[in-house]
């Protein structure tokens, strides 16, 4: 039989992040839509905004209204207060008056997980300048942006947690991505300063590197064949997924599921995880080994 000593433990467990206002963007679709869920699971308030378009260089699908729209249905359904926008991470303006409204209608943001991003493929000497720009403008200045408007509300409080996604590409090269790789990196550089600016604030920044995970990203053919050594290589999603578990340690993983991804988030962003900042976890069946 159950104890009621180690249901109230579990249920504590389950309520990390009661009424917590938690900021996340990108988080329409894939592995946003993971960490909203999660979040609200352990009692949160919700901020999602995604951008909602589609990128013409982009070439798999990006979230819908209607994405967007039903995972506000489905964390109101559980009980939780979200705020649902369709937001621009690179517009400054909008990412403000969002940030606005959750501190009017939820409370000061606590928690703040820069998630959007997107990728295109090219090799760097043919890639476009709109290719270029669209990739840095979201994945790099988009979470500047995201934070910007995040840490006014952290900083009187002295208390934050800020959890940007980076990737294995924020550490390693990858053909016909230079863009992304340039951004990720460039992610990693932004998310150590930031931890040397708000340590005197109690506010952790932490980052996280994933391996190959399970979303729309991952699943189109310009990545089959990036993998398998750039453009025009005709590789299949069978290609890729044995490819992945070649540069995987583990050599069965086939691509992470998002929520092992959210996992780590909702660790960074507890308690447990106080002593952390200015890291980047891998969170990669061990890729960056080698
Ligand atoms: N899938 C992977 O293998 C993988 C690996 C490592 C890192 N990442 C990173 O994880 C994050 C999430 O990726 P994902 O795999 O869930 O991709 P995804 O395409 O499923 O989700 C990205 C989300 O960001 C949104 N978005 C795009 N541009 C935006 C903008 N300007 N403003 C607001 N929202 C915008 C999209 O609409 C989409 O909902 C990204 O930063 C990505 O670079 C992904």
């Amino acid at each position: 039989m159950v104890s009621v000593v180690s249901i109230s433990v579990y249920q504590a467990a389950r309520q990390r992040f009661q009424q917590k206002v938690v900021f996340i963007t990108g988080a329409a679709h894939g592995m946003g839509r993971a960490h909203a869920l999660a979040f609200a699971r352990e009692g949160a308030r919700l901020v999602i905004c995604d951008a909602c378009r589609q990128y013409e260089s982009v070439p798999y699908p990006l979230a819908t209204p209607e994405e967007l729209a039903a995972l506000a249905g489905e964390i109101e359904g559980m009980g939780n207060a979200v705020i649902a926008a369709q937001c621009d991470v690179t517009d400054l303006a909008a990412m403000q008056a969002l940030a606005e409204r959750a501190r009017q209608e939820l409370g000061p943001i606590d928690i703040v997980i820069a998630n959007a991003g997107i990728y295109s493929f090219a090799p760097s000497w043919e890639m476009s300048e709109q290719q270029w720009d669209e990739t840095l403008n979201v994945d790099l200045k988009g979470v500047w942006i995201t934070c910007k408007v995040s840490i006014p509300h952290m900083l009187p409080r002295k208390s934050g947690k800020i959890i940007c996604i980076s990737s294995t590409a924020g550490v390693k090269g990858v053909h016909s991505l230079s863009h992304y790789v340039a951004a990720k990196h460039g992610v990693l550089g932004l998310v150590k300063t930031l931890a040397i600016e708000l340590a005197p604030y109690n506010i952790n920044v932490n980052a996280i590197c994933p391996t190959s995970v399970d979303t729309d990203m991952c699943k189109n053919q310009a990545i089959y064949d990036a993998f398998a050594g750039g453009p025009g290589q005709l590789a299949t999603y069978e290609h890729m997924l044995e490819l992945t578990n070649q540069i995987n340690l583990f050599p069965d993983r086939d691509l992470l599921p998002p929520q092992a991804i959210s996992e780590v988030v909702l660790w960074l962003a507890s308690d447990e995880a106080r002593h952390l900042t200015g890291s980047a976890i891998p969170v990669d069946a061990g890729y960056l080994t080698r």
